[in-house]
């Protein structure tokens, strides 16, 4: 893919940009970067701290040829990949987190907030993929802080911006073209390799409500199966998880 980068030094949020851009018709590739975010955005409606010269802050715009409703398999491609990019640039073994959390050491490390465009029929929707690392940062607020880390913080030295970025690009050229040339079966093995949900006990808050169990499966739709102590297993599409033992 041929990348497109506009560099920003400041924005409000690199997806809201993203989304006008691919809006006004912004090509496949379009990449936006800041190096702050004044009001970055995380899932379920929260922020993402984005202060200057810690963190990756960038979005992607795709426009996958694709069913509308397999356009949730993106947000698998996409945190393969920055799993990948931040294994190769730390030298740590990363995992992922479902639905899309990237994980160094049990903490979160990455986060991506995936939004498609409007369903239009016979038309191609864009996808705007947008990715978080923390890279240097060395404090969280207190809310967090004991679940969340940054890549310097679980090495004890600083790693070039670049670095990260140069990575991800490239981990999400070869996972997109791999996954629109095969399929999603192969990206999804592929994710499952660092997936350290299942076996895990979990609790869901989600929108079918809140469950409590062990993850036992990430089905090929892409949802998490959790086995309640009752036996019954339960199918979760979306929803914030706490990982326990
Ligand atoms: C999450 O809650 O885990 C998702 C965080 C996604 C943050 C990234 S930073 C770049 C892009 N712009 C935003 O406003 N959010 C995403």
């Amino acid at each position: 893919m041929d990348f497109i980068i506009h560099r920003h030094k400041s924005t409000t949020s690199t997806n809201d940009l993203a989304i006008r851009m691919a809006e006004e018709g912004a090509p496949e590739g379009t990449v936006v970067i800041a190096g702050e975010q004044t009001a970055g955005r995380g899932r379920h409606g929260r922020s993402w701290i984005s202060p200057p010269g810690s963190g990756l802050y960038l979005t992607l715009i795709l426009r996958p040829v694709k069913p509308f409703n397999e356009l949730w398999q993106i947000a698998f491609v996409a945190s393969l990949a920055a799993a990948e990019a931040v294994q190769r640039v730390s030298g740590l073994q990363a995992r992922i987190k479902w639905p899309n959390d990237v994980m160094l050491n049990d903490r979160k490390v990455g986060g991506l907030l995936v939004e498609a465009g409007a369903h239009a029929e016979d038309s191609v929707v864009p996808v705007v993929v947008g990715i978080g690392i923390n890279v240097n940062t060395s404090r969280f607020p207190r809310e967090i802080a004991e679940r969340a880390t940054s890549i310097a913080l679980e090495l004890g030295r600083p790693v070039p911006l670049q670095d990260i970025e140069r990575e991800l690009l490239d981990a999400i050229d070869a996972r997109y073209a791999g996954y629109l040339r095969e399929g999603f079966p192969a990206v999804l093995s592929a994710w499952k390799g660092f997936d350290c949900t299942v076996g895990r006990r979990v609790s869901v808050h989600s929108s079918e409500g809140d469950v409590e169990g062990v993850a036992v499966e990430v089905s090929s739709e892409g949802n998490l199966v959790a086995e309640r102590e009752d036996g019954v297993r339960v199918g979760i599409t979306a929803g914030e998880i706490i990982l326990g033992d």
